[in-house]
């Protein structure tokens, strides 16, 4: 039985309401059964958002997943696979591009995807990010990429991934279905969409924060600056508290607790660590460790 509901997101979307990320699959050194085995426990656990880009892995990611997939397809129904486009790295996999950069044309996007689904062993995102903002945006172009794609039944629901709120606002006024989806580095490490305006807006519009890196990366596990030690050290001090919770389940409940609802995707391919970070899910940090954590981070008190 799952032990983490699901996100009845009002724009439409449904995902879990933690995410599993593919970006290090390469680094995991699994099997195709093990990478099944590894996204069925995923499933057992309650996480069936699977999240991908084209370029995870130097374009290699989304195959290693399409290979698992294959070994069973009829799990495909039950899981949901976002992934997202956008970026051209400058790679052996992709000689014909010039240098790193950013296309958002009709062209690039519609070639991606198909190359995507190729890759991922599916007929259909139930997800489509835009991986990053560009000034060279043709918000109309995207627009008519998003209904092709649409309208094949290629992909489900769009969103975007490291959107300030005016490009947000600027792509929503011109695409016809809701943007419900921008994933963003959000983290007890990385708090300025806090602050800045970014969480107020998907807030006000019932749009779904998506964090990636939500344990900035393992960063808080190993870094030595000032914050991370600072936030490291108040985390510790709450462990007793919360039933001897571990760190990463600490800084998971303190992203959990934003009322924007903040779905973390995890990028770990340690079946125990997702274990936690659902655990992490029954832990209600109070209002005041809540702004303990807050301080450390930010190295200030409230004013
Ligand atoms: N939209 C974007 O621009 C964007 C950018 C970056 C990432 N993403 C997405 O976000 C996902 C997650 O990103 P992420 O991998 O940076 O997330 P993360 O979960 O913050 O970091 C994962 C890293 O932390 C380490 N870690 C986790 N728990 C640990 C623990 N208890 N002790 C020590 N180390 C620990 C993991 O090591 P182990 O492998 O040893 O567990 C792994 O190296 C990616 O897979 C990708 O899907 C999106």
């Amino acid at each position: 039985m799952s032990s983490i509901s699901h996100q009845y997101h009002p724009l439409g979307f449904q995902g879990s309401r933690i995410a599993q990320g593919f970006w290090r699959a390469d680094e995991w050194g699994l099997s195709k059964q093990e990478r099944l085995a590894f996204i069925e426990n995923c499933m057992s656990l309650g996480v069936t958002t699977f999240d991908h880009a084209d370029i995870y892995g130097d374009y290699q990611c989304e195959a290693l997943f399409g290979e698992a997939l294959a070994l069973k397809p009829a799990i495909r129904e039950k899981i949901q696979v976002i992934s997202k486009c956008g970026i051209k790295l400058e790679s052996g996999a992709r000689p014909e591009h010039s240098m790193y950069q950013y296309d958002l044309s009709f062209d690039h996007i519609i070639a991606s995807i198909e190359n995507s689904l190729l890759q991922l062993n599916t007929d259909y995102l139930d997800l489509l990010l835009l991986h990053r903002p560009t000034p060279l945006m043709d918000p109309d172009e995207v627009a008519r990429a998003f209904e092709h794609l649409m309208i094949q039944g290629k992909v489900k629901h769009f969103g975007v991934s490291n959107f300030t709120p005016s490009q947000f606002d600027l792509l929503q006024s011109r695409v016809e279905v809701p943007l419900v989806v921008n994933q963003s580095e959000y983290s007890v490490l990385e708090t300025s969409s806090f602050i800045n305006g970014e969480l107020d807006h998907l807030q006000q519009h019932a749009v779904t924060p998506m964090a990636w890196s939500p344990l900035a990366g393992g960063r808080l596990f190993v870094a030595q600056d000032g914050q991370v030690n600072r936030v490291r050290s108040e985390l510790t001090k709450l462990s007793d508290k919360y039933s001897a919770a571990s760190l990463d389940q600490l800084a998971l409940a303190w992203l959990l607790k934003h009322p924007a609802k903040i779905c973390p995707v995890l990028g770990s391919g340690k079946i125990e660590r997702l274990k936690q970070a659902v655990a992490a899910c029954q832990i209600h940090l109070a209002d005041d460790d809540w702004y303990r954590v807050w301080c450390a981070s930010r190295n200030q008190a409230l004013a």
